[in-house]
C-alpha cells in the first residue's frame, strides 16, 4: 500500500479474520472430487441456492475462463473447510470485450461459518485477481453479503446483464481505482 493512502475495501483485515489452522492454497486435481462433495454440502445451507452449484464448479473449470492461481481451498489439516472461484469473463462493450474477473461461487462448511472465513477466501481471491492483472470483478449475490468488500450494484458502473438477473444481485468491484470509468456494456453470466 502506498503511504498515505486507505486500504481498498476488500483488502481490509482485522484480527478476527486470522486464524492459524486454517490454510488457504490454490486447489489441485487431487481436490475436485471433495471440492464437488463440500460445495454441494455448503449450499444445502445457502440462503439462495440452484442445486447444482457443484457441477457449475466443474464446468467453470472445464471453460477457458478456468484460471487455476485463482481456485482457492481453505484446509484445516486434511479437510476442505472453504472454497472460492474466480474465473475469466468479459463485458461486452461497443468496442469489444473488456476482460474482468467473475467471482462464483464461495463455500464455507456450516460448522466453520461466522469466523470471518467466507471473507478471508473472498479478500485472498480478490488480491491474487489483483496481482495477476485484473482491475475489475463481477458476482451474482446477495448485496447484504458482498457489499461489505465494496461491490455496488452494476448498474452503478453502466453494465447490465442479458440473463435478466435482477440489477441488485449483479455487483461489480474495481480492484484498480476508477478501472471501469467510461466502460458501459454488457455482461453475459454462464450458468
Ligand atoms: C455465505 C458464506 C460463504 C459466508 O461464509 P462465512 O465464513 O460465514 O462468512 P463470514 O464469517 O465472513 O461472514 C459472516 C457474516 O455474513 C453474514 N452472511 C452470511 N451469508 C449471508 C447472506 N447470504 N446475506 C447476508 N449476510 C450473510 C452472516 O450473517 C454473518 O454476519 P455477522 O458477521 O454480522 O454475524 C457461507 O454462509 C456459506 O458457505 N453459505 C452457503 C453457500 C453460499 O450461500 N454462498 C454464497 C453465495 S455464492
Amino acid at each position: 500500500m502506498v503511504a498515505g493512502t486507505l486500504p481498498a475495501p476488500w483488502a481490509r483485515r482485522d484480527a478476527a479474520l486470522t486464524d492459524t489452522t486454517i490454510a488457504i492454497r490454490p486447489e489441485r486435481p487431487s481436490d475436485y472430487a471433495e471440492i464437488h462433495t463440500f460445495v454441494r454440502t455448503a449450499f444445502e445451507t445457502a440462503k439462495v441456492a440452484g442445486g447444482d452449484e457443484q457441477c457449475f464448479v466443474d464446468r467453470l473449470r472445464a471453460s477457458g475462463g478456468y484460471l487455476p492461481d485463482l481456485a482457492l481451498v481453505a484446509t484445516e489439516g486434511d479437510r476442505i473447510v472453504g472454497h472460492v472461484m474466480a474465473t475469466r469473463t468479459a463485458i461486452d462493450t461497443p468496442t469489444g470485450r473488456r476482460e474482468i474477473l467473475l467471482f462464483a461461487p464461495l463455500a464455507v462448511a456450516f460448522d466453520h461459518r461466522r469466523r470471518g472465513l467466507g471473507a478471508r477466501l473472498t479478500r485472498d481471491v480478490l488480491e491474487r485477481g489483483r496481482v495477476g492483472g485484473f482491475d475489475a470483478v463481477t458476482l451474482v449475490g446477495d448485496p447484504a453479503y458482498y457489499g461489505r468488500f465494496g461491490f455496488r450494484p452494476a448498474s452503478d458502473f453502466g453494465v447490465a446483464n442479458t440473463n435478466g438477473i435482477p440489477d441488485r444481485y449483479v455487483q461489480m468491484l474495481e480492484l484498480v481505482p476508477g478501472a471501469l470509468a467510461g466502460v458501459v456494456g454488457t455482461i453475459t453470466y454462464v450458468t
